[in-house]
């Protein structure tokens, strides 16, 4: 059963490490060296604590880190788990969960995503204040377990909006120029087809990615704030933009990382 594993996890990680984090962070593909800023207290390979999926792609290390960032205990998964890799959702969302019972308020997610908004070019940051989930199952099918959260959990505001104005703020303080929109959600592995992009484009969405849906939906259910940022890693939506390939993605992830870095640690040392 999900608590029990989680509680198995959650005890072997307090084993190792004690003190619980304030924030959670999830650091996207290609922005794995924002923790290089963390002052460093504890690493945990995924592989060693009891029913952690291990992750498999290319730009994620996979591991927690326990330390200090802006003066707060974080913890941060370097690596995340994709319904693409063939992860179930319930094994997507299980380290959400873990970081929740060891005592997290916040969650900061990062990703990179494709752009379907015209006005977008490669590298922009996109602050997601609303998702359209597409394809992925939901991570709460099943019986509800109670313990988590409602059968019905509310999603009227998954990205907090105060945090959101935080962000903001903070962006528009250092000159740093943040987008806004809606993150759609899709399965992958493949990148979307020109006829997809405008189609996402059509339904609303402004950056469409293959993370972070499922896990937002977990963390709402379990009544933790979420704040989310997308890099714009490549453009869809012309005839004429580029062929994407993940190499590109990686490249466009790790240009814009010092100003998604630094969004993230003045956003934790306001928490
Ligand atoms: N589509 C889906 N996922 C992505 C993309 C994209 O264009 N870029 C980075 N992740």
């Amino acid at each position: 059963m999900t608590v029990q594993k989680i509680n198995e996890a959650v005890a072997y990680i307090k084993k190792q490490y004690s003190i619980s984090p304030e924030a959670g962070i999830v650091l996207g593909s290609g922005l794995g060296s924002f923790t290089a800023e963390i002052k460093i207290e504890k690493e945990l390979p995924y592989s060693e604590i009891p029913h952690f999926p291990v992750s498999t792609v290319e730009g994620h290390s996979g591991k927690l880190i326990f330390g200090e960032l802006s003066g707060k205990k974080v913890v941060a998964m370097a690596g995340r788990f994709h319904y693409y890799e063939g992860y179930t959702p319930e094994e997507v969302v299980f380290p959400i969960r873990v970081m929740k019972y060891l005592g997290i308020k916040t969650l900061l997610i990062s990703n990179a995503a494709g752009g379907m908004n015209i006005n977008f070019k490669v590298g922009d940051l996109m602050i997601i204040n609303d998702h359209v989930s597409l394809f992925a199952p939901n991570p709460l099918i099943g019986k509800n377990i109670a313990e988590f959260g409602p059968r019905f959990p509310d999603m009227s505001e998954p990205y907090k909006k105060d945090l959101i104005h935080k962000a903001r703020i903070i962006a528009a303080a250092e000159n740093i120029d943040v987008r806004e929109g809606i993150y759609c959600g899709v399965t992958g592995p493949t990148f979307e087809t020109r006829a997809e992009y405008k189609l996402l484009n059509i339904i609303g969405g402004d950056a469409v990615g293959m993370s972070t849906v499922q896990e937002v939906i977990a963390a709402v259910h379990m009544g933790l704030p979420v704040f989310a940022m997308s890099v714009i890693t490549d453009i869809g939506i012309r005839p004429e933009d580029n062929i994407i390939t993940h190499e590109e993605v990686l490249q466009a992830a790790k240009d814009a990382e010092p100003k998604l870095t630094y969004i993230f640690k003045e956003l934790i040392a306001q928490l």
